[in-house]
């Protein structure tokens, strides 16, 4: 994730937004973001703004948030926490407890991103992506919604021909929770010739994979009715499990038809004819990789919005980009993604569908008055800044006019 939109290696500095979080004292603090007025919805929501870009594309996302549901007679209390670099910093671990307990008290979070250079020959407990790791283990978010809808307004900033990218709209589906990416046993170890072996282990019990499969074939079935699970069952065991369980609960969901595909080949189809995809479930690893493909398909990975769910807590939501050391605090970085992450926040965190139905409409009608950031500049349209696009996007949430794709 952190290096998805790196461009290049600059020398570590540190951003301003960053000093600023530093400065800060550790005690979390609490801002009343709307006047409290009897009879309006109230929920507490955790920021994580974490390292890089994160600060910055957090804070604009919040007043839009903030903005959307005092529209919709909703309000926020909101509450900053480290994570990742930003806490390491702090308090010399990527998740303190602090955050955790925030975290679980809280209706739902926003995540900016987490990772930077200065990082990165830490040790693995002490990585920012170890935190990442850890409050989504934490909140048991197994559920990873990753939606890649290519824009009419930015089909020219998809790398794909024109033909092949419009019209796309595909949800993938990510287990979070479980595979390679907690499976024990894991580690680096000596072997019996005093060589180096590092080991990791792919592993799903039936219960992961029905969860994941139920959310997913619930996903279609509220789009366009096709579900296709992808998986490697030619050759691993656990996808072989995976492969026979989603199977055996097609038959609850005679609505949706779904379909298999072995990841190598979903990689292929995903640049060759990427329409053919509705809702994509697949297991922790494959959808780190697919989601990262498909989102290139819609033009830029600054676009994307995720969520992470689970059985009853509160959701995380956050820009499936990286953390962008490279144009941190320049005002440079793209804050869609973030503020899609909020709309999401507002109708899969918390089913405030109209206040999320307004962020959305807001941002496709920033698009259509011709403003972009850098990552989706086009001939004939608009340079902005992260701060100016924000504005275009809060104006828009005010005007309240209908916007057309
Ligand atoms: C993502 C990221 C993370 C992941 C990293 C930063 C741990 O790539 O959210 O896709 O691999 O899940
Ligand atoms: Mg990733």
């Amino acid at each position: 994730m952190a290096a998805a939109l790196q461009t290049n290696i600059p020398p570590v500095k540190v951003p301003a937004t960053f000093r600023a979080v530093k400065k800060q004292s550790f005690a979390p603090f609490r801002v009343r973001c709307a006047v409290a007025s009897p009879g309006n919805k109230r929920y507490n929501i955790t920021l994580l703004p974490g390292d890089g870009i994160g600060p910055e594309v957090v804070s604009i996302a919040k007043n839009v948030l903030q903005q959307a549901g005092s529209l919709e007679g909703v309000e926020f209390s909101f509450r900053e926490m480290p994570i990742g670099g930003a806490a390491l910093d702090l308090v010399g671990v990527p998740l303190p407890e602090e955050t955790i307990a925030a975290a679980k008290e809280s209706d739902a979070l926003l995540l900016g991103a987490i990772g930077g250079y200065k990082w990165d020959n830490n040790e693995k407990h002490l990585r920012p992506e170890t935190g990442l790791l850890q409050i989504r283990a934490a909140l048991k978010v197994f559920a990873n919604l990753r939606p890649a809808t290519v824009l009419p307004q930015l089909v020219d900033a998809s790398t794909l021909k024109r033909q092949v990218a419009e019209g796309v709209d595909l949800m993938v589906v990510r287990e979070l929770t479980g595979g390679i990416y907690f499976g024990e046993p894991r580690g680096i170890k000596t072997n019996e010739n005093g060589e180096e072996v590092g080991f990791n282990t792919e592993v799903y019990a039936a219960h992961e994979i029905d969860r994941i499969a139920r959310v997913a074939f619930e996903t279609a079935r509220k789009r366009r009715g096709k579900l296709c699970s992808v998986d490697k069952a030619n050759v691993l065991e656990a996808s072989i499990l995976w492969r026979k369980r989603v199977t055996a609960l097609a038959s609850e969901y005679p609505d949706v038809e779904l379909s298999h595909m072995y990841v190598d080949n979903a990689a292929m189809q995903l640049v060759r004819d990427p329409k053919q995809f509705d809702t994509i479930v697949t297991n922790n690893i494959f959808g780190d990789i697919l989601s990262d493909e498909a989102s290139m398909i819609t033009g830029s990975i600054g676009m994307l919005p995720s969520a992470s769910l689970s059985d009853s807590g509160p959701g995380l939501f956050e820009p499936i980009h990286g953390s962008a050391p490279d144009i941190a605090g320049q005002d440079k970085a793209n804050p869609l993604a973030t503020i899609l992450s909020a709309a999401m926040l507002l109708k899969y965190g918390l089913g405030e569908e109209k206040a999320a139905k307004r962020i959305e409409d807001a941002v496709l009608v920033a698009l259509n008055n011709g403003f972009r950031t850098g990552d989706i500049y086009s001939a004939g349209t608009k340079l902005v800044g992260c701060k100016e696009m924000g504005e275009e996007v809060l104006k828009s949430v005010d005007s309240q006019v209908p916007a057309s794709v």
